[in-house]
């Protein structure tokens, strides 16, 4: 294996697989993953053959939202580590010739930062409250919120504090939104972007991007009843027969506090800084966790001198059907296309959403049909992020109600993301696999049915959904497709044809086996031999 993979603009083929830090690998026995458990499996990432790794957030945190309310931005919580861990897991990292994003934080603090804590120590109209969205309320006595945003993780998203005044929190109690239009807080995160370069990072994942800026007027939403909207980043099990959800999404909603078009400058002023840093190891980047309103939104994140990738979410969202998948490719593709943006990124899961095999149905249909996409988003073009564990196939646990963690949990009452963010099973037969030393169970309970599906027992199994993995990652890389081949979907019927240079693929979304044209076949996410059965994909050539 070779230590460099891609030149200078390696990010615009890579896959990049996602680390949640807390329920990677656990080196200390208590039953939280952390950085110096990362840095022991990396080899294992790199013999899975992806190019980088995104690690969730690791700084100082009171952990309200796991790590996304960050106390201090330039530090390593002791949970995880220390910056010392920090650095090693990047040295060892770029010795394997894997890069390294870290995750950002923009649109909001924790309220344990010393910004936060100073302006709740200071009198409203203070230099220290206008670091956030400090308001009076409405209504006699200012009793009532200063609008009716809804918070994502449910409730309003206003807490009012001792003297009287109200803070806006688009997620928890506990995550106040900075105010992107006061100075310092451009000036603080250009610093914090250093800080993690310095260090050897080679990019960002940006926080809630298509957030900072609220618009000016903090005016209401307007909405045709009171109940909140759907939290953007909790998606339901797709309904398969229901329309494309991402043509359900264009419906364009009114949301004063997203995507405002000043956010854009400070993508253009951290792409300056990005730019500044490249060197041999190639470019730093960035890539955007918006969840826009459109394709043609998204692309804006990732204009020439913005962002670099933007999380194409459409294509998570695409209930499973060939017509669905087709639409989604094209659009993405085109949209970014008459913007001159960059290459496109497909995703399948995340640590907020339910896990794809669940999505397209659970069981042996949804894995199958899961490997079926996977297959399908490894050969579009651009960069593919992975999830921790979707090499294992692992489904959406359903976590029991008392061990459930997630701040959306206690405000709404459903049950959250707790069940895509289970800690990993490496091996052993019984909890906690093997996740970390401790006896028993992790942070969040592992079911007891895993055995089968540790890394231990799919590395010796050539028909493993690790063993896929490794296959296709492998059959990808000597694939060798540019970001910039013409590549074009069709849906004809229940079939899903891709072509894109050479490489024809085919996904099979229908109820019957369909013959399979003739060719080479590279790869195939299911065995195949003179027909393509139902919820199967294939490479040909
Ligand atoms: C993003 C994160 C999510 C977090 C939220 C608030 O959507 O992915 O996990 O809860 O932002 O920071
Ligand atoms: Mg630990």
């Amino acid at each position: 294996m070779t230590a460099d993979l891609a030149g200078p603009h390696w990010w615009r083929e890579a896959v990049v697989y996602q680390v949640y830090v807390r329920s990677f690998a656990d080196s200390d026995g208590d039953g939280v993953g952390d950085l110096p458990g990362i840095t022991s499996r990396l080899p294992y990432l790199r013999e899975l053959g992806v190019d980088a790794l995104w690690i969730t957030p690791f700084y100082t945190s009171p952990q309200h939202d796991h790590g996304y309310d960050v106390a201090d931005y330039r530090d390593v919580d002791p949970l995880f580590g220390t910056l010392a861990d920090a650095d090693a897991l990047l040295a060892r990292a770029h010795e394997l010739g894997l890069r390294v994003i870290v995750d950002l934080v923009p649109n909001h603090t924790s309220d344990e930062h010393v910004w936060f804590r100073a302006a709740l120590a200071s009198p409203p109209g203070s230099p220290e409250r206008a670091r956030y969205l400090f308001r009076d309320g409405r209504g006699p006595g200012g009793d009532e919120p200063p609008n009716n945003w809804h918070s994502v993780f449910g409730g309003p998203a206003w807490t009012r504090v001792p003297d009287g005044q109200w803070y806006l929190h688009l997620f928890d109690t506990t995550q106040p939104d900075l105010d992107w239009r006061n100075p310092e807080v451009g000036d603080m995160f250009e610093g914090v972007l250093r800080f993690w370069l310095d260090r050897g990072a080679d990019g960002f994942r940006i926080d809630v991007a298509h957030g900072l800026y609220k618009e000016a007027s903090l005016r209401d939403q307007e909405r045709s009843t009171d109940a909140p909207p759907p939290p953007p980043n909790v998606i339901p099990a797709d309904d398969p027969d229901g329309p494309p959800r991402s043509m359900v999404e264009r419906v364009v909603r009114d949301e004063p506090m997203w995507e405002q078009p000043e956010t854009h400058e400070v993508y253009r002023r951290w792409r300056r800084v990005l730019d500044e840093y490249a060197d041999e190891r190639g470019d730093r980047m960035a890539v955007a966790e918006a969840w826009t309103q459109t394709p043609a939104s998204m692309a804006e994140f990732v204009r020439a001198d913005e962002l670099h990738q933007a999380f194409n979410f459409a294509w998570l969202t695409t209930p499973w059907s060939a017509r669905g998948f087709a639409e989604v490719v094209n659009s993405s593709i085109a949209a970014l296309a008459s913007a001159h943006a960059s290459p496109p990124t497909w995703v399948l899961s995340n640590h907020d959403v339910v896990r794809h095999p669940t999505r397209y149905g659970g069981g042996p249909i949804g894995l199958a049909r899961a490997r079926a996409a996977t297959l399908v988003m490894l050969a579009l073009p651009g960069s593919a992020y992975l999830y921790q564990g979707e090499e294992l196939g692992l489904e959406q646990v359903d976590v029991p109600p008392e061990a459930r963690q997630d701040p959306s949990w206690f405000r709404t009452g459903e049950p959250g993301r707790d069940g895509c963010r289970v800690p990993l099973p490496w091996s052993g037969e019984a909890p906690p696999y093997g996740f970390g030393p401790q006896a028993g169970q992790p942070w969040i309970p592992q079911p007891v049915d895993w055995a089968g599906l540790t890394v231990e027992a799919q590395e010796t199994d050539d028909g493993s959904t690790l063993a896929f993995y490794r296959r296709a990652l492998a059959a990808r890389r000597a694939a060798v497709l540019g970001a910039d081949e013409t590549c074009v979907a069709k849906a004809d019927g229940d079939l899903l044809v891709v072509r894109r240079a050479d490489l024809t693929v085919l996904l099979n979304a229908g109820r019957q086996p369909v013959a399979l044209p003739a060719g080479e076949v590279v790869i195939s996410s299911a065995p195949v031999d003179d027909v393509l059965p139902p919820d199967t994909a294939v490479w040909l050539r």
